[in-house]
């Protein structure tokens, strides 16, 4: 049996992300308990605390009713479990609606929590925000590009970046955002030209989530990718394994073994 080594050992900050820009790919992934984060720790640089948590996690149809709360008991659990990577709050619908509220939210998550970056969704109309955050020693990853937060009032996930004008705008969403002080932008659901342009236009690094390969760092959701969410795959998850199979297969074995009483054995008695 071979002992795993941890990929990285010391604390990732903010500063040693940056540093990675163009230099090597930045690897992001969900988590929202403890058991996940320490089994994601050490492999990859940072670890999301996502309100995706609201579907993937609670069942629910969207993102918009999670709450700070939750994010918050999610995000201490995620803390217990990951002591190296950087750990990003993600700020549910309704909890930056204003510079006011986003300082307000933003503090309580850095006192109780140990995440290093909160995330907002939104392009240049959110840079006053971002602005008030980081002005305040608060780091803000701004996520612009598809927002799931805005499903309903857009009916539906829209991929954006498919024409000139688009792109455009997505350019002047992330310039506006760097000069307002965020830290990393995180892109999703725009067309690969679209995230390459962004990407090359700004100093800051960039995650991308359905945005193709040009970004300087890839984020997926955790049950996305590990097939655990099985009520529909966009085509940007790429499954790297069959969780929700292997699961069923174990338990079919329990019940079978249970049932036949060949489970527990000598070897799991005392
Ligand atoms: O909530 C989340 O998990 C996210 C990712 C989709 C980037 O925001």
């Amino acid at each position: 049996m071979s002992i795993h080594t941890p990929r990285i050992e010391k604390k990732i900050t903010l500063s040693t992300i940056a540093k990675m820009k163009g230099v090597e790919p930045i690897t992001m992934v969900t988590a929202y308990d403890a058991l996940f984060a320490q089994l994601f720790d050490g492999e990859v640089e940072m670890i999301l605390v996502g309100d995706s948590l609201n579907m993937s996690f609670l069942g629910k149809e969207d993102t918009l009713s999670a709450t700070m709360d939750q994010m918050i008991y999610h995000t201490q659990a995620v803390g217990n479990g990951a002591k190296s990577a950087c750990i990003v709050f993600d700020m549910p619908f309704g909890s930056y609606t204003t510079a006011q509220r986003a300082l307000e939210n933003a503090v309580r998550v850095y006192r109780e929590t140990n995440a290093q970056a909160v995330k907002i969704e939104g392009g240049k109309e959110k840079a006053d925000i971002v602005r008030v955050l980081s002005e305040n020693g608060i780091a803000v990853v701004a996520h612009i590009g598809l927002m799931p937060q805005h499903v309903r009032s857009e009916g539906g996930y829209k991929v954006r970046g498919k024409d000139e004008e688009d792109i455009k705008a997505l350019l002047e969403d992330a310039l506006e955002l760097q000069a307002a002080g965020a830290a990393m932008i995180l892109v999703e659901g725009v067309k690969a030209e679209a995230a390459k342009v962004v990407t090359k236009a700004v100093k800051i690094p960039t995650i991308g989530i359905g945005a193709g390969n040009s970004t300087d760092g890839q984020v997926l959701v955790w049950s996305d990718m590990f097939g655990f969410f099985e009520a529909f795959k966009p085509k940007f998850v790429k499954r790297y394994c069959d969780g929700a199979k292997e699961v069923r297969e174990g338990l079919e074995q329990y019940i079978s073994e249970v049932k036949s009483r060949a489970f527990p054995d000598e070897e799991h008695t005392y």
